[in-house]
């Protein structure tokens, strides 16, 4: 049999599904990845935009830049692999879908059970008085300001900082109960995410990996699509309607 026809197999039969997804999955709508050719990290000062001691010591400059990505992200649109993902959910009767992207463009495609693992770019807090609110409006002012005076964040995981608790004991929980776990677009070397694949396969999921780059799970993945996430996940989806 075909790898699609045995991944698509798989996927019928299948109550419980688990996705992963990574910056790759957000490529194709012309969201810059983070590591890999052209990433974020090759043209931008890591130290001063993505740890909080950046935003603490700048606000103004992270700020700045990070108001231009949310820009970005909303003028960005779900593609085929978003919108494949979407109609997954409505094929299988347990579906969780786990991203590490903070662009809400899972949510925007259709996709209903989603956990961020990172956060979003479009809730803002106030870190002294925990004020929340979400917006998709241009800020009124940079950097912006809690009505007590603070300087408000992004909810959204900065490097070195902990992913929230209850987010990722879900994920895991999702990953250890599924029967297929699809890793999409992700190099999978950021932890703890890059655990979840593994986890579930040693709970005897069988694991996809799409990317077409390879990865640490190329290697022990069950079945692989070395190719983009928009090209592939549509005629997974197309294959497994019958
Ligand atoms: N869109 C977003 O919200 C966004 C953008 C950049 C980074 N991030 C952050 O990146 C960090 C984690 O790293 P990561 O693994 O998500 O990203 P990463 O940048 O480390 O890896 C992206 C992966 O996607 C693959 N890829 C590229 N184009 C693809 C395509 N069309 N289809 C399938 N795969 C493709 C690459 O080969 C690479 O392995 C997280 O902290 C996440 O929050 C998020
Ligand atoms: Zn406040």
């Amino acid at each position: 049999m075909s790898v699609l026809g045995d991944v698509a197999e798989k996927l019928q039969n299948a109550k419980r599904v688990a996705v992963l997804t990574g910056a790759g999955i957000s490529a194709e709508s012309g969201i810059a990845t983070f590591r890999g050719k052209g990433g974020l990290w090759e043209r931008y000062d890591v130290e001063k935009l993505a740890t909080p001691r950046g935003l603490k010591s700048d606000p103004a400059y992270f700020w700045e830049w990070f108001e231009g990505r949310r820009r970005e992200m909303l003028g960005a649109e779900p593609n085929p692999g978003h919108r494949a993902l979407a109609e997954l959910e409505k094929l299988v009767e347990s579906f969780t879908l786990i991203t590490q992207n903070i662009d809400r463009l899972h949510q925007r495609a259709g996709s209903k059970n989603v956990l961020e693992l990172h956060g979003n770019a479009f809730t803002i807090y106030c870190p002294r008085d925990g004020w929340r609110m979400e917006t998709y409006e241009p800020l009124p002012s940079i950097p912006p300001f809690c009505q007590c005076g603070a300087v408000m964040r992004p909810d959204v995981v900065l490097f070195e900082e902990p992913l929230d608790e209850g987010t990722l004991r879900s994920a895991f929980l999702a990953a250890e109960n599924a029967e297929v776990f699809m890793s999409i677009g992700t190099s999978a070397v950021v932890y703890p995410a890059a655990y979840l694949p593994v986890e579930a396969q040693r709970n005897g999921a069988f694991l996809i990996e799409i990317n077409p780059e390879e990865t640490p799970l190329t290697a022990i993945a069950d079945a692989v699509f070395q190719q983009k996430a928009g090209e592939i996940l549509p005629k997974i989806v197309e294959k497994l309607r019958g």
